[in-house]
């Protein structure tokens, strides 16, 4: 790394920085920021519909979509509303849907995650009948949300997760959504050797052509607790810092996104977003995947209430904060905004 006119750079030196600039005028960047056209002319990051993951929560046995509290926005899904949520994201050019699903019964294995009729797979099949292939429909793989315990995967006698047995079962998830639909599964439980359980699962069931996005450094954060409301899933007891990564460690997380790649992992991703920008930028600098970074419940959720309060407005700082999750080196950015901020591009 150089650090060139107060600028940190990467890989050979550019012309810019090289070729002696005139001394006299002195320099001018403002003329390039007079006026609005010109500051669209040269702005460097761009932010399209096509970008943007809209995550979408369906739950089973309810009548009607239930508002979630702390999302102000989000909904917790019937199949019905789901597909009129998915067809209006659609219109709005937003093609990426992650389904969370909230099951009507959990037990101790979260066995409705790989079940062929599972809310989860049932909403895949739906929005794939409305849409054919003019949407990427990613399926969260994780059991949190079926576990009547609430933690990632199946318990062993001393409380602890049982790593082997959780990917056993993410395996099992994977080839049944991707059965009813999913072009990606999305596996957020940090358990070890997760990415190639499931590509060995896959595989094993002629899914060759299912991706996988890893998430691969996903932190033990204090910024899921609104979503926990959402998928209903907080842990019964303890906390995921026995398998996400502890919010210290950088050089950690980039070990965890060489294992997903040696893995097989097609998309990887960065979870929560904007207290680890630099982890996104590193993780895409380093492995040069397709990079995903999840602006998480806790993050979108801040933006609302200060906004409510008349703090800051709030279109812009969604708006701006968005951007710079793409500047940091995100090519998809996951949002509880997706859709309106594919409305207002
Ligand atoms: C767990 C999962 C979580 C989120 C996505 N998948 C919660 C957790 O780890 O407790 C959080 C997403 C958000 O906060 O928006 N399978």
């Amino acid at each position: 790394m150089r650090v060139t006119r107060g600028r940190l750079s990467h890989g050979p030196p550019r012309i810019v920085d090289v070729i002696p600039r005139p001394a006299h005028p002195i320099a001018r960047p403002r003329r390039l920021r007079r006026t609005p056209a010109l500051r669209a002319a040269v702005r460097e990051t761009t932010l399209v519909p096509r970008q943007l993951v809209a995550p979408l929560f369906v739950k089973e046995g309810i009548a009607q979509p239930q508002p979630v509290a702390s999302m102000p926005g989000v909904q917790q899904h019937t199949i019905d509303s789901l597909r009129a949520e998915a067809k209006e994201l659609v219109a709005a050019g937003v093609t990426s849907l992650l389904l969370f699903g909230v099951p009507a019964a959990k037990d101790a294995q979260g066995s409705q995650a790989w079940a062929p009729e599972g809310i989860v797979q049932r909403g895949l099949r739906a929005l794939r009948q409305d849409h054919g292939e003019d949407v990427v429909l990613y399926a969260d793989t994780c059991l949190d949300e079926f576990t009547d315990h609430g933690h990632c995967g199946p318990l062993r006698a001393d409380g602890s997760v049982d790593n082997d047995a959780a990917i056993a079962s993410y395996a099992r998830a994977a080839v049944t959504q991707a059965q009813a639909g999913a072009d990606v599964v999305a596996p957020s439980g940090m358990m070890d050797g997760q990415v190639a359980a499931i590509r060995a699962g896959l595989d094993a069931a002629g899914l060759q052509d299912t991706a996988i996005m890893a998430y691969c450094t996903k932190y033990a954060s204090a910024f899921y607790g609104p979503f926990r409301d959402a998928a209903e899933c907080a842990p019964q007891f303890g906390d995921r810092s026995t398998y996400q990564l502890d919010p210290g460690n950088a050089e950690e997380g980039l070990r965890e996104a060489a294992a997903d790649v040696a893995e097989g992992a097609d998309i990887l991703l960065v979870k929560p977003a904007v207290p680890y920008l630099d982890l996104v930028w590193r993780v895409k600098q380093s492995t040069g995947l397709p990079l995903a970074a999840y602006h998480v419940s806790g993050e979108y959720a801040m933006v609302h209430a200060a906004a409510e309060r008349g703090w800051i407005d709030g279109d812009r700082v969604m708006a701006e904060t968005l951007l710079g999750i793409r500047r940091a080196g995100a090519d998809l950015v996951i949002t509880y905004a997706a859709g309106w901020m594919a409305r207002r591009l």
